[in-house]
């Protein structure tokens, strides 16, 4: 379908396709942002793999007013100050998830947060409203280029891998919206954007720091690293399990035996997920997160993974996999 002018027909279009679990990049006041339904992973997978990021970096979401953000994420007493100062417009919140959360673990990169977002842009408002899920959106672009402000710039960067580019015109604002931590003790601005520190600082009282480590990368990598990873020691590429061990499979378990006796595939309900029947990457790129979640309980004192393919999506899962490893070997030294 490609490129189309943002009127009320493509608008109820652009709003089907989002809840079908297709991608539509979209027009906001900061940067053109490549959407699709949070809550359902296997779209927010697509995001990645049209993006061609070779990590998964969580995900700002999407939705049109405070009320839909109150639904996904815990908004306390600054939560509600920031919101009602500076929403709709150019700023993101990173808040933790509600328990009832029903958006996609991928969103967050396996993180106990999420980033929230109200656009001001009219067009991005109607899309909101028209989709009625909270819709995942990082810059339209594909990776490691930059942030699209016209519609042309996301038909050159991504060109046949997005489903619908509603086309309104270049970007009032330009840059990409300041990104605000209040997940933690202190406020913290993790990317600057058109909304300051100081008028944030304002608004909650207290002094706001910035802390922008890399861009374009979540704070702190060692810390996330821990975040990331499962207590359970993991290891990667299992072609058989030893007694103590869960399995995180992909493909077929048929051969995947149990070392002194028995098969992977008659394991408890606690020891065994399947991040794809099929061998479907994008099928296992969204349901990573939440089955090394499930595997890492008590019971089971450490999780093998099968192998996974290093193509396509694969690069990411195994690049977040490694990540785990690395972090749980840390935490046992
Ligand atoms: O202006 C914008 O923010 C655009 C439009 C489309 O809304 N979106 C955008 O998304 O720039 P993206 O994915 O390119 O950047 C999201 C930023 C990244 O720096 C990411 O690391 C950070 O937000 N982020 C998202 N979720 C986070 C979380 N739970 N914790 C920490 N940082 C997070
Ligand atoms: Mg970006």
């Amino acid at each position: 379908m490609g490129l189309v002018t943002v009127n009320d027909r493509t608008l109820l279009q652009a709003g089907a396709m989002l809840r079908e679990g297709k991608l539509v990049a979209f027009p906001t006041e900061t940067v053109y942002g490549l959407g699709a339904d949070a809550t359902n992973g296997q779209a927010v997978a697509r995001i990645f793999e049209a993006k061609g990021r070779p990590q998964f970096n969580p995900l700002i979401v999407h939705v049109p007013d405070v009320k839909a953000a109150e639904e996904i994420v815990e908004m306390d007493d600054h939560a509600w100050a920031v919101a009602s100062t500076f929403w709709p417009g150019p700023l993101t919140m990173i808040l933790p998830r509600r328990t009832d959360c029903p958006v996609s673990e991928l969103c967050s990169a396996g993180l106990p947060t999420l980033a929230v977002r109200v656009p001001a842009h009219k067009m991005a408002q109607a899309l909101l409203k028209e989709a009625g899920v909270p819709v995942a959106a990082p810059s339209a672009n594909a990776s490691g280029t930059i942030s699209p402000t016209t519609p042309a710039h996301v038909a050159g960067s991504l060109g046949d891998k997005v489903d619908m580019i509603l086309a309104a015109g270049p970007c009032s604002v330009g840059l990409e919206s300041t990104v605000l931590d209040l997940s933690g003790e202190e406020p913290v601005v993790l990317r600057p954007g058109a909304i300051t520190a100081e008028e944030i600082s304002e608004v909650l009282g207290r002094p706001v720091a910035y802390d922008f480590g890399d861009h374009d990368k979540p704070k702190s990598p060692g810390q996330l690293l821990r975040h990331y990873a499962p207590s359970a020691p993991l290891r990667m590429n299992a072609v058989d399990l030893a007694p103590d061990e869960a399995l995180l499979a992909f493909g077929s378990v048929k051969f995947m035996g149990v070392k002194g006796g028995g098969a992977a595939k008659d394991l408890p309900d606690h020891a065994i997920r399947n991040l794809s029947e099929e061998g479907d990457l994008n099928e296992a790129a969204a349901n990573l997160f939440r089955m090394l979640r499930e595997l890492d309980v008590p019971e089971n004192r450490k999780i093998a993974v099968m192998n996974i393919p290093d193509s396509g999506l694969g690069i990411a899962i195994n690049d977040r996999l490694r990540r785990a490893v690395a972090g749980s070997q840390e935490k046992e030294s």
